[in-house]
């Protein structure tokens, strides 16, 4: 079951021609996060991980003129610090983050100053404000990497994540001080329910995003981003797999590998089959219509903040290569 409201197919079939028409004529380009509902990830020009979301809006997303995120805020604002230039829409501004808002950039400078000579590593799900006071951002994707890329007796502080932080402390032998912040969606997995179906699906590899809990990321036979879990899926032998992480990421899963079978963990609080990030299912066909339309709501960003977060994203970019 999906927990989410959907359109008629009728209607979803004229937004989508209606964002396709716009999108034509106003030289707009959409980006989408593996997150949001099948049917924008089906309209948009590109879908991606945080990582390659960013490594496209880096290109400058070609010759668009208009830029359209459908994800999060945050995911928006790194769009915008990456194509000053370009008018950047979000299809709702309401579209949070729950793990950017455990970490509120005054607490962040706090912690950050109470440990001097620390290098600061954030994950890109954070606000404009803590990027400005890290020294480089790291996505699900490449955090490994960066991490491995300073020296081994390197102080670092990782935030926020602290799951995030654990798992990457864990395979790099690595003592990062970490944030205490958390995503909801991934903290709603328990180990409890992922042993039952592994039980039912005894064969099936299970795939686990490294946002969740440690007990959960102990089960795993593969941890990774959005993208790693897909590639990974697409590779394997295996018939069937168990997925924890949200759910957006089966559809892209079931389109690209019609013949293999993904089961979503459960939420440990829910009769519901499917954990959503109700951020990112804010964003509709309806809203990425009318913010093409209106040409709103856009992204701005503080030039003197903009200019200090982009360089650990620049840096960010630079390690992954
Ligand atoms: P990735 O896109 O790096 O897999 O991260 C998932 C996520 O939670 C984005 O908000
Ligand atoms: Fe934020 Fe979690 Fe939603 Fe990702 S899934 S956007 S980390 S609340």
């Amino acid at each position: 079951m999906n927990c989410h409201a959907k359109g008629s197919a009728a209607s979803d079939e004229s937004l989508k021609a209606d964002i396709l028409r716009l999108k034509k004529d106003k030289k707009a380009v959409i980006l989408a996060h593996y997150y949001v509902d099948g049917a924008i990830q089906d309209i948009a020009d590109f879908v991606g991980d945080s990582l390659a979301l960013a490594q496209k809006a880096a290109t400058a997303a070609s010759d668009a003129e208009i830029i359209v995120m459908c994800g999060v805020n945050f995911m928006g604002e790194t769009v915008k610090l990456l194509c000053p230039d370009k008018k950047v829409l979000v299809p709702d501004t309401d579209a949070g983050c729950s793990l950017a808002d455990s970490c509120p950039a005054d607490s962040f400078e706090a912690f950050v100053k109470a440990h001097p000579g620390y290098t600061v590593i954030s994950y890109v799900n954070t606000t404009v404000g803590v990027k400005a006071l890290s020294d480089v951002l790291v996505t699900s994707g490449n955090a490994r990497k960066i991490v491995d890329s300073f020296p081994a007796d390197a102080k670092l502080i990782f935030g926020p994540d602290r799951n995030l932080g654990a798992y990457i402390n864990s395979v790099t032998g690595r003592e990062m001080l970490l944030w205490d912040g958390a995503c909801h969606v991934h903290e709603r997995f328990s180990a409890e329910k992922l042993v039952e179906l592994k039980a039912l699906h005894p064969d099936a590899p299970v795939l686990v995003h490294p946002e969740c809990r440690r007990p959960v990321v102990l089960l795993a036979d593969k941890v990774g981003s959005t993208a790693a879990l897909l590639e990974y899926a697409l590779a394997s032998d295996a018939t069937e797999f168990i997925v924890a992480t949200e759910s957006g990421i089966l559809h892209q899963m079931r389109k690209a590998a019609p013949d293999k079978t993904f089961i979503p963990v459960p939420p440990s609080d829910s009769t519901c089959a499917c954990n959503d990030c109700a951020y990112m299912k804010l964003n509709t066909l309806a809203k990425l219509r009318d913010c093409l339309v209106a040409e709103a709501p856009e992204v701005h960003i503080d030039p003197v903040l903009a200019e200090k977060a982009l360089r650990p994203i620049n840096r960010m970019l630079e390690l992954s290569k």
